[in-house]
């Protein structure tokens, strides 16, 4: 079992990354740190505990990060994910307190004390991360891996952007914290848009079906989840929850490691993720990028962990 700490800014994806991660013994969620991104932080450290309380679990901490990027206004994604951030799905205000440490102290703190034994998944922008390694740099040689949903690496032909043309809607968020993270000398592996834009692991209306009468608590938020976006849109995207998949099943894809260069700054090239040839490879240090996923192997582990009784 995998103790991971995950960062995230739920947002629908984010929460059914979330709930896949309860649902699976091969992790052991030790807090629940969030960014903004998907919208603002208030409302992502709200939607965590609305999720976690609605499963039942009140033993997990969530913290609160950061509100805005480190150089850039915060531009978020509302539109995507419904004015409370998780498809409307009527979940109640949550009751549950959010601890009064900052993300990047709580998370320092933890992995302090476990050396060599915690996951990362952060499956937002990574401001909350840069944070953390620019006050502690021994953090990220202490961790056992950072698994992080963002870019787009031309790997695939669908590993364009989604924010711009050219760039994934995490890095383009905050790019200086993206360059900070990708440089840290962490041991990185990155699911960016190459696999996740990919339809084979894309839920539809017939998912959505099985969803909605499925036997379990969780099995009937998702369907809530989805919902918003498979009206909108009649498929909804599956980034974050394939990201944790990396951690339960590592057959479901391929990686390679190379050296990758972040575009920091606001131009039109913002967020850009581009994967180094050798010869222009500087020092930066080798990463695991993916580079292929079983679709439906994937969608078939995703659906059967929310239609499974007990939680992990
Ligand atoms: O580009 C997709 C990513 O941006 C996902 O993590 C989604 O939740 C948003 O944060
Ligand atoms: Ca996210």
């Amino acid at each position: 079992m995998r103790k991971v700490i995950l960062d995230m800014d739920p947002g629908i994806d984010d929460a059914l990354a979330l709930l896949l991660a309860l649902k699976s013994p091969e992790v052991q969620v030790l807090s629940v740190g969030t960014v903004a991104g998907n919208a603002p932080v208030e409302m992502t450290s709200a939607n965590a505990r609305r999720v976690l309380e609605y499963m039942g679990v009140t033993n997990i901490p969530v913290t609160m990060g950061a509100a805005k990027p480190l150089n850039h206004p915060l531009v978020d994604a509302q539109n995507h994910h419904g004015s409370d951030g998780l498809g409307q799905c009527g979940l109640p205000p949550p009751r549950l307190p959010v601890q009064s440490m900052s993300t990047w102290d709580f998370m320092a703190q933890l992995i302090s004390a476990k050396p060599g034994e915690i996951t990362l998944v952060a499956t937002g922008p990574l401001t909350n991360l840069a944070l953390a390694f620019e006050r502690y740099p021994q953090l990220p040689g202490l961790l056992a891996r950072l698994v992080l949903m963002g870019g787009a690496y031309g790997l695939t032909s669908y590993g364009k952007g989604n924010r711009t043309a050219y760039a994934e809607f995490n890095i383009w968020q905050d790019p200086e914290a993206a360059n900070i993270v990708l440089n840290s000398g962490a041991d990185i592996y990155a699911l960016g848009l190459d696999i996740s834009m990919d339809p084979r692991t894309h839920l539809n209306s017939s998912h959505l079906e099985q969803l909605r009468v499925g036997p379990t608590p969780a099995a009937r938020l998702a369907a809530q989840l989805v919902e918003f976006d498979i009206r909108r849109r009649g498929y909804c995207e599956l980034h974050d929850p394939l990201t944790l998949a990396s951690l339960l099943d590592d057959s479901l894809f391929d990686f390679v490691s190379v050296k990758v260069e972040v575009i920091v700054g606001n131009g039109w090239d913002r967020g850009v993720t581009r994967v180094l040839p050798p010869e222009q490879a500087g020092e930066q240090p080798l990463i695991h990028v993916a580079s292929a996923v079983d679709g439906s192997r994937f969608l078939e582990l995703f659906l059967s962990r929310m239609f499974k009784e007990q939680n992990a």
